[in-house]
């Protein structure tokens, strides 16, 4: 089998397989060829991909030859277009959202596995992008965050007087949010946290912040880990607190979603204008709408002194070790499509390979994705 490596566009920064990671496909007989260029904004050059036994190609050599294309982000409709019948997709490519790209695959009959559609499972945790690339924007919102506020994170006791910490508030608890309180505490700040999910209390606990509860939440055990749709009463009371915990922050980490839905809202307009002067907020769930209402996808502003902040790819920021985290995540689900003599075998008796498969032979596959194609 050739597995066909292709170069993101800019601004990303990413690659998919940093050549360490291509290096452990060819030891599994597979062979790559990866797009001239791939690995450059990494800091991989094409000579350190050839040096482990890849090829170097144009794109439309790797779409000529390859049986399998990998990259990070969504196909553009126009490598849809170009792929040959037999080809297979792999991508984070988000068909939650993007239902006209499951369509063009289903339409072509192609096969497309989707990495973000990965179960989150125990077997599968080696295989979470999104856990990865949620652990990087959750380390890099706190570290942003703290260059922007223009006050310290620790405690300083000095000659000039004691300098308080900052208080930092995370709303949400999942990957980004326990990475976002770590961080936070190693820098020395105070830390409160809100969450849906009671699993999550002793986690934050364990972190050293505090997990401000708030009674009458619904959970759902078979959600999978996530979060699930709230009461109206519960999303009151829920929003009393947040704001009265707003108004006593420096800093807000937003990281909450459910899945497939927009953002929750959990800073109005009001809560911000509560909010000290100076004070900063980073929205890391801007891409689907925000958890503050004034954030602006991939866009910075000042609203009545309060920045907010709404950076949608901070692993482009660290693109070494996003990459080799991506990679390694990659490495390790596509174990589970190569054969012993390095050929493609789709198994989808295995529940991994099924639930990431969006489409094959013009039929959805993941149960998510065609609960809403067949809603459409
Ligand atoms: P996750 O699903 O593991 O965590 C989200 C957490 O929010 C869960 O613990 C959930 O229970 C909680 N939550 C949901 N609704 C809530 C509510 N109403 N109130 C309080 N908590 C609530 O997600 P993960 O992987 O931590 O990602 C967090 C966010 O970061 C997502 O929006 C994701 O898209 C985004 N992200 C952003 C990146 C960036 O560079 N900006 C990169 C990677 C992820």
């Amino acid at each position: 089998m050739i597995l066909g490596l292709l170069k993101e566009q800019m601004p990303e920064t990413r690659v998919a397989l940093l050549p360490e990671t291509v290096a452990a496909f060819i030891d599994l007989k597979v062979e790559v060829i990866v797009e001239t260029g791939a690995g450059k904004a990494a800091f991989a050059e094409d000579a350190d991909y050839q040096a482990i036994g890849a090829k170097s190609a144009s794109r439309s050599e790797v779409f000529e030859k390859a049986d399998i294309l990998l990259m990070i982000h969504p196909p553009a409709e126009e490598d849809i277009a170009k792929m040959k019948d037999t080809q297979v997709w792999i991508s984070a490519y988000n068909p939650l959202w993007e239902t006209d790209l499951v369509q063009s695959f289903l339409n072509r009959k192609l096969t497309s596995f989707s990495l973000d559609l990965i179960p989150r499972t125990t077997r599968a945790q080696s295989m979470d992008i999104l856990s990865s690339m949620a652990t990087v924007s959750g380390y890099m919102a706190v570290l942003e965050a703290a260059l922007r506020l223009p006050n310290f994170f620790p405690m300083f006791m000095t000659a000039a007087g004691t300098i308080r910490p900052a208080n930092v508030l995370i709303l949400g608890a999942g990957v980004a949010g326990l990475q976002a309180i770590a961080t936070s505490r190693k820098l020395g700040a105070q830390v409160q946290v809100f969450d849906v999910r009671s699993v999550v209390k002793e986690e934050v606990m364990s972190l050293g912040a505090k997990f401000v509860e708030v009674e009458g939440a619904i959970e759902d055990a078979a959600a999978g880990g996530y979060a699930v749709e709230q009461t109206e009463e519960f999303k009151k009371k829920q929003q009393d607190a947040i704001n009265a915990h707003a108004a006593k922050a420096n800093v807000v980490i937003c990281t909450a979603q459910i899945p497939g839905k927009k953002a929750p809202v959990l800073l109005p307009v009001q809560a911000v204008e509560a909010m000290k002067p100076g004070s900063v907020i980073i929205d890391l769930a801007a891409s689907t709408g925000g958890n503050c209402e004034l954030t602006k996808d991939n866009q910075t502003i000042i609203h009545q002194g309060v920045t907010i902040i709404g950076e949608s790819n901070y692993p482009a920021q660290k693109p070494i070790d996003a990459s080799r985290m991506f990679g390694k995540n990659v490495f390790n689900f596509m174990k589970l499509l190569i054969g012993k003599e390095g050929e493609l075998q789709l198994n989808f008796d295995d529940d991994i390979v099924k639930g990431t498969c969006i489409t094959h032979q013009g039929t959805v596959y993941n149960e998510r994705v065609k609960a809403i194609i067949e809603k459409k």
